[in-house]
């Protein structure tokens, strides 16, 4: 498929959400045109994109003249069901990879899936049963956090729980779906790390990001100092790890706990770009956006390095009324994703304050 840089080439995007926005933002920077596919005329990257289909991911039909539009065909999201994806692999291509997005989107072939890569995690069990309940509850030790294997997002589907019986009650508000249960770990820092990859042979790392999360939504991400050499050294050597044994093609971001002791667990894999990486739209050479589109069209990488020191504040439910006081900071970027409803706790824009501008 020719994915030379000519306005008539068009890249396809699953998802109309924020991400999508911001990619759709850089592909049209870099001369292309952009046809985005979401679930509802509502989302941010709808108004923007040159071409939009509105349809569920199940509406093939629509999914297939979406994909013969495209040249190429990527996601912001990793909810995307293989069946939709095979629709798309019959018309045109699509990166990252099915391997990246099968293994990610369910947290149990995640967690099995670095495990056999001997690459560390929370201890966890697979719940399917309230035989697994029982089980799990004497082979993990409480607190421990319960999560649906799917479709969790920013906290949602998953519980902590401190017992059996707080186990069973959260299972059931789960609806009983296939979750696994893992313990709590007690980190001293929560860290993500953002890389693009072509191949084995290219690939670029961006420093990772200091990540501080309330109820599990991300609330800051903070890149003003740097982690020890040695954490970024083992973080790297992970995350090329995952990238390498995914064949993963685009932009993958690895969130990692940090623990008491110095060591670095795998909490989870998104194979796309990720609010953690949000401060390389002021502080990095290239943004991950631009970097995921270079990765999927072919192009060479740009340079990850960090000129600006940054820290990414994410703005939650109604924070974005008082959006006035927040420009009073002269060095904030402001980034406001054009969402209609205003919900508790969704994410409607981030600042990047940039701290010691180094030029
Ligand atoms: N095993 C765990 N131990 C401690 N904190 C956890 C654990 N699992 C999740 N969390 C907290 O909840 C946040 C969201 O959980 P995560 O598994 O990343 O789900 P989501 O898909 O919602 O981002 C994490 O970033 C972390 O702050
Ligand atoms: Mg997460």
């Amino acid at each position: 498929m020719d994915k030379k840089i000519v306005s008539h080439t068009v890249i396809g995007i699953l998802g109309g959400g924020q991400l999508g926005k911001m990619l759709c933002i850089a592909a049209q920077r870099l001369g292309y045109t952009v046809h985005i596919y979401s679930e509802s005329k509502e989302n941010p990257a709808v108004t923007i994109a040159d071409y939009h289909t509105i349809g569920t991911f199940n509406e093939f039909d629509k999914i297939d003249n979406f994909s013969k539009s495209c040249s190429i065909v990527t996601f912001e999201t990793e909810n995307i069901p293989k069946t939709t994806l095979n629709r798309v692999a019959l018309f045109t291509e699509i990166a990252p990879n099915f391997k990246s997005l099968e293994i990610t989107q369910d947290r149990l072939k995640e967690k099995k899936f670095l495990n056999s890569q001997k690459i560390s995690t929370a201890n966890f069990f697979e719940i399917l049963s309230l035989s697994d309940i029982e089980t799990g509850s004497e082979k993990i030790l409480f607190p421990a956090i319960i999560k649906t294997n799917r479709f969790g997002y920013d906290g949602k589907g998953q519980y902590l729980v401190r017992n059996i019986d707080e186990l069973i009650i959260a299972w059931e508000k789960l609806e009983k779906k296939e979750c696994i249960l893992e313990e709590q770990i007690n980190f001293q820092k929560e860290l993500s790390i953002v890389l693009a990859r072509k191949n084995n042979y290219s690939i670029e790392f961006y420093e990772p990001s200091i990540n501080f999360h309330e109820n599990g939504i991300l609330i800051t991400s903070d890149v003003s100092s740097t982690p020890d050499k040695k954490i970024i050294l083992e973080a790297r050597r992970i995350a090329t790890k995952i990238a390498n044994n995914l064949e993963h093609v685009g932009v993958i971001c690895i969130e990692m706990f940090l623990t008491e002791t110095n060591k670095l667990l795998v909490n989870e894999i998104a194979p796309r770009v990720h609010n953690s990486g949000h401060w390389t739209l002021d502080g990095a050479i290239t943004d991950q956006f631009e970097q995921h589109i270079r990765s999927i069209c072919d192009l060479p990488l740009g340079k990850p390095n960090k000129h600006s020191s940054i820290i990414m504040k994410n703005i939650l439910g109604d924070e974005i009324l008082d959006i006035r006081n927040k420009l009073s900071d002269p060095f904030a970027k402001i980034y406001i994703y054009g969402k209609k409803n205003v919900k508790k706790n969704r994410k409607m824009g981030h600042v990047n304050f940039i701290k010691h501008a180094t030029h």
